[in-house]
């Protein structure tokens, strides 16, 4: 029977025949004895294998080269050597699939992660990704956990849709027209009325707006699934393809979403801490010597929660000069987020009730008549990490502030039959899951926290 590496690093009965099977990450020796560095990805530790010369000739373990996988038969010991507390000393050692090293571009040290990028077929093979993929791992588990605790339903809204659920146009479009000999209308265009189902239809943009169905049915849900944006942002912050966590809850006012949304990225951080200690360890010595410190204080602190006025009044007075000008009205730019959350708060902050010319046609107007009830939580070294609001109940309302924003009405009837029967108070957010990812691993770039980054110019696979 093989055993995990994870299970065997802290095992107390040694002394006892294991197997194990894995990917050499380094061989190293002299003429008595070779150590060989073992991984198999259950965790960020690799295994010490030692084959002494005797049962294994120098000559005889020239494929246990870097990369090649390996199945190990041997004695699980306590170890001497520093850094390990076992070790295996080998009886057998079968190699199940050779890497030359001419050819293997993994050689020990020193790759950059543009160069990884590069190889995203190789690059799980690193540390560094090793650690940042079961980090996602733990932390998309620690989200389908949190919501089954707190009584949200999980509903999967679809890829595919018909409407723009930003009104943004930032859509894929979807289609099955061939693009040799494409419909034509009369005057000669291509006729999109053939296209999908005889109907225009796109890749979502957010799964709000099907996530509303569904909770003016089962009151609190969640949706957790891949989003797409057709914009053309070469930013550190920004994917074509990314994940999107969205709860939306009936009868829940800004506060209640405020409150949600504070508590539930508190505990995602806290599960990391508890269940990814030697990853986070490792990302934290090798990336961002801050990063524990402030994992620790994200959770302890409680967040700054003020409205968008109130921040436009600080930025105004602010010592720094900014690249782009602040003045009430204008959308924020990351650079005004980071600095209210990196030097005046010093702690993430909530804002709350923009101006609604700068925010999407489904939230809820102020009595004012000029701004929202929207919020954005900001995160230090991130920047906007959530987007939310309570969302307009009222028909008549909505109708008339879709009509000013261009969004038609006749794509979103169904939208709007919610504010016909049984209309309710209710609030939602979305989580965009890789700058969770990106905070919490405290890596640098977006397209380093997801196994295949879609960008411009890079979907090759
Ligand atoms: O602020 P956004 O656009 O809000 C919505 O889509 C709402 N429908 C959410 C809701 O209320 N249910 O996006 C929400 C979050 C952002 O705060 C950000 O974290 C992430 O999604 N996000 C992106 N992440 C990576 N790449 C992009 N291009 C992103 N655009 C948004
Ligand atoms: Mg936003």
């Amino acid at each position: 029977r093989r055993s995990g590496i994870k299970e065997l690093l802290v095992a107390t009965n040694l002394d006892r025949e294991v197997l194990v099977k894995g990917w050499v990450r380094t061989r190293r020796g002299n003429k008595y004895v070779q150590f060989i560095a073992l991984n198999d990805g259950s965790t960020i530790h690799n295994l010490q294998v030692v084959a002494s010369a005797e049962l294994f000739p120098e000559e005889n373990l020239k494929d246990v080269a870097t990369g090649a996988s390996v199945a190990v038969r041997g004695t699980l010991v306590a170890s001497q050597g520093k850094g390990q507390t076992v070790e295996i000393q080998a009886l057998e050692i079968t190699v199940l699939g050779k890497a030359d090293p001419e050819e293997y571009p993994l050689q020990k040290k020193g790759h950059s992660l543009e160069f990884l990028r590069e190889i995203a077929h190789l690059r799980p093979r690193t540390n560094t990704f090793g650690a940042v993929l079961r980090v996602r791992h733990a932390l998309a588990f620690a989200v389908h956990e949190y919501f089954n605790k707190n009584g949200f339903y999980y509903v999967h809204t679809p890829i595919i849709t018909g409407s723009d659920a930003e009104g943004a146009g930032q859509m894929f479009r979807v289609t099955t027209l061939a693009p040799e000999h494409p419909p034509r209308t009369a005057d000669g265009s291509v006729d999109f009325s053939e296209d999908f189902f005889g109907k225009p239809t796109n890749l979502t943009v957010s799964g709000q707006l099907e996530g509303e169905i569904a909770a003016m049915a089962l009151g609190k849900i969640y949706t957790f699934g891949p989003t797409f944006r057709a914009e053309n942002s070469n930013t550190a912050r920004h994917l074509a393809e990314f994940w999107m966590i969205e709860p939306e809850m009936a009868f829940y006012e800004l506060e209640d979403n405020m409150d949600l949304a504070e508590d539930f990225l508190k505990s995602l951080v806290r599960y990391a801490l508890a269940h990814c200690a030697d990853d986070l360890q490792f990302l934290n010595d090798q990336y961002d010597k801050e990063l524990l410190v402030r994992l620790n204080s994200v959770v302890e602190t409680e967040f700054q929660r003020l409205t968008y006025t109130e921040a436009v009044e600080i930025l105004k007075t602010a010592k720094q000069k900014f690249e782009f000008p602040v003045g009430w009205g204008t959308d924020l730019q990351s650079e005004h987020e980071r600095y209210l959350v990196e030097k005046h708060f010093k702690k993430p902050v909530i804002l709350t009730d923009y101006p609604k010319e700068v925010k999407s046609f489904y939230m809820k107007l102020n009595e004012d008549g000029r701004t929202v009830r929207a919020m954005d939580v900001l995160f230090p070294g991130i920047g906007e990490i959530i987007g939310g609001s309570q969302r307009e109940e009222d028909y008549t309302k909505l109708i008339t502030r879709m009509a000013e924003m261009h969004v038609p009405a006749e794509d979103l009837w169904w939208y709007l039959d919610l504010r016909k029967f049984g209309t309710a108070p209710h609030s939602g957010f979305g989580l965009g899951f890789e700058r969770l990812v990106l905070f919490v691993t405290g890596m640098a770039n977006i397209r380093d926290v997801i196994p295949f980054p879609r960008y411009p110019k890079n979907a090759a696979f």
